[in-house]
């Protein structure tokens, strides 16, 4: 129970005392930090049921808690608010609610089974600003639900079996015509390929212009993803070593991320799945031809209202489509874990295809009882509001960015007062640390759905909402317990609170169960950004005012220790749900 939970409970105890024995409590958090630390607005919804004055009923509840020690002041605002003032006594006695748990918090419900698709970069491509986002979001989410107990696993949902992959074999076909793949009569799995990840990344995007001013080419790079998809066994041959170098790439860029995916499965790997999916459909009648293609019809969206468009499964071409290879991915998650979610981080832009998606999996029963959740999110734009590129007009790569925000933070470093004593090694680990905590940290903390401007300065800045201001708090608290006497010495010890610091920050430390509840239930971890925010502008008004080693009373020192130990642990854990990477030294 939280300590919110507690005065919840007093504060529904005292309407029923009242005589109100059904009335909701309605506490929350105050809005009003400077007057009191929790807030009810329960009268005032009891009144207009009631038809009856709120201040009234308001007054009345509150004389019933201010019999109670546990606040050190009751008064009726407004038009009928109660506001609540814990006595330092109550703050003092419910320090052990942070022992329960994980630092106080407790899940209430029964815990989930969830699957999460996020990443889903598409081979052989370079993975690029805008698989930033996906990344980052759905791997706090991930670790949001791993925190809360749930049953979590994380798919990347690799894009490996489309028109890409077709383009790119039409492209190695005409640099390298006589590698083994391409002949009628392939057997052997050894061939080796004459080239590396990075001349895959360079040729895609070659091969996709091509595509584009080429009929004939698209032509060929089509006929190639349907031969593939049907088991061509050079073609498949050939995409196993495509994938096998791609994977490699794309690992690394998620490993310099800290980013870790469970499941390395893609639209691939359902491929036998949807063949005999596509065959159960046709007997039943539920995939309709419309123009040469095979369609399960939809009926009306839940936002727009209007029809949806058919999910088009195969295409007239023969090539299964993404909205098919995500069907039979459904029915392949509920086999394999049978998740009461299953959740997708993906762009904002493919809202319509997840509710095409999701519509036909109900349609086919795929999912009785399993939610079924797109999380859709923003684009990171440059200055101009146009989503975001190299100076000179290219695509941004993740590397590159990641390069830039390391050589922005390592400019910090070099300017810090420890700089002297670091070594350049030191140096590089400090500033890489920094730099992937900066980028995500900013990422997270505007809301999912909104676009942001990415500015390498302001992310990388030591004051204001950033990383390195949170990190440096971090680190402060650190250096600080790194010099806290052993247990024994405060033998005896009782907490008392003497300044307003110490308060503030123990009533934020009691907060964190409730801004973790609101971030798990919403997805959106930018509640854990400000809360960890808040945290930390409280603990440096704390440590600014309240000497820690320098107390001179042993029960002062002894209960600043215990402040500074709890805050580290409840923002260490905050910091490391968001993705931050803590340094030694800043
Ligand atoms: N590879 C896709 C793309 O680049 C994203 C995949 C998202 N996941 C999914 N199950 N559709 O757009």
């Amino acid at each position: 129970m939280s300590l919110l939970a507690i005065v919840e409970k007093k504060v529904h105890n005292a309407f029923k005392t009242c005589g109100y024995d059904k009335a909701p409590a309605l506490t929350g958090l105050s809005d009003r930090p400077d007057i009191s630390d929790y807030q009810s607005n329960g009268a005032l919804q009891l009144a207009k049921k009631e038809k009856k004055n709120p201040r009234e009923i308001a007054a009345r509840i509150a004389d019933v808690l201010k019999t109670d020690s546990f606040f050190s002041s009751v008064s009726v605002d407004g038009p009928g608010f109660i506001n609540m003032r814990l006595s330092d006594a109550a703050l003092i006695q419910s320090f052990c609610l942070f022992k329960k748990g994980k630092n106080g918090y407790q899940r209430s419900t029964k815990a989930q089974r969830i699957v999460i698709d996020y990443g889903g970069p598409n081979v052989a491509k370079a993975l690029h600003v805008g698989h930033l986002r996906p990344a980052v979001i759905g791997e706090a989410i991930k670790r949001i639900h791993q925190y809360a107990d749930d049953f979590i696993v994380g798919d990347i949902h690799l894009g490996d079996w489309g028109l890409p992959i077709g383009l790119l074999i039409a492209e190695i076909q005409e640099r390298y015509p006589d590698l083994p793949f391409f002949s009628k009569n392939y057997h052997a799995d050894k061939a080796v390929v004459p080239f590396t990840e990075k001349d895959l990344e360079e040729m895609y995007p070659i091969a996709s212009q091509k595509s584009k001013n080429d009929e004939a080419y698209l032509a060929r790079a089509k006929e190639n993803t349907r031969l593939l998809q049907n088991g061509h066994r050079g073609y498949r041959a050939l995409w196993r070593q495509i994938l096998k170098l791609s994977v490699r790439e794309i690992k690394k860029n998620y490993q310099k991320l800290d980013v870790h995916f469970d499941l390395w499965l893609g639209e691939s790997s359902v491929n036998n799945r949807l063949q005999k999916m596509i065959k159960r459909l046709k007997k039943q009648g539920i995939l309709k031809s419309d123009n040469g293609a095979e369609v399960i019809k939809l009926g009306t969206s839940v936002t727009t209202k209007n029809k949806l468009p058919p999910l088009i499964m195969v295409k007239s071409d023969g090539a299964v489509m993404y909205g098919a290879t995500d069907l039979a991915t459904i029915e392949a998650r509920m086999e394999d874990y049978q998740p009461s979610r299953i959740l997708y981080v993906v762009d904002a832009r493919q809202a319509l295809h997840f509710e095409q998606v999701f519509s036909a999996a109900r349609k086919l029963k795929l999912v009785p009882k399993t939610e079924l959740l797109h999380l859709g999110f923003g684009t990171i734009t440059g200055p101009d509001n146009k989503p975001f590129k190299t100076r000179d007009g290219g695509v941004m790569t993740l590397e590159r960015l990641l390069n830039e925000a390391v050589q922005a933070s390592m400019k910090k470093v070099e300017q810090s007062k420890n700089a002297a004593k670091l070594s350049a090694q030191k140096k590089e680990v400090i500033a890489r640390k920094i730099a992937v905590s900066a980028v995500k940290y900013t990422d997270l903390m505007n809301e999912r759905m909104r676009n942001y401007v990415f500015d390498i300065e302001k992310m990388t800045a030591l004051e204001g909402k950033t990383a390195p201001y949170i990190l440096y708090g971090l680190v402060r608290m650190k250096s600080v317990l790194s010099k806290m006497p052993k247990a024994a010495v405060f033998k005896g010890c009782q907490m008392v609170l003497t300044e307003p610091a110490e308060r503030a920050l123990f009533m934020r430390l009691y907060q964190m169960p409730e801004f973790f509840q609101t971030a798990y239930q919403n997805e959106a971890p930018h509640v854990i950004c400000d809360y960890l925010y808040k945290l930390i502008q409280d603990f440096n008004v704390f440590y600014h005012d309240c000497p820690i080693r320098g107390a001179k009373e042993p029960s002062i020192r002894f209960t600043r220790f215990l402040l500074t130990a709890t805050a580290y642990r409840i923002a260490f854990d905050m910091a490391r749900i968001i993705g931050l990477e803590i340094p030694e030294i800043m």
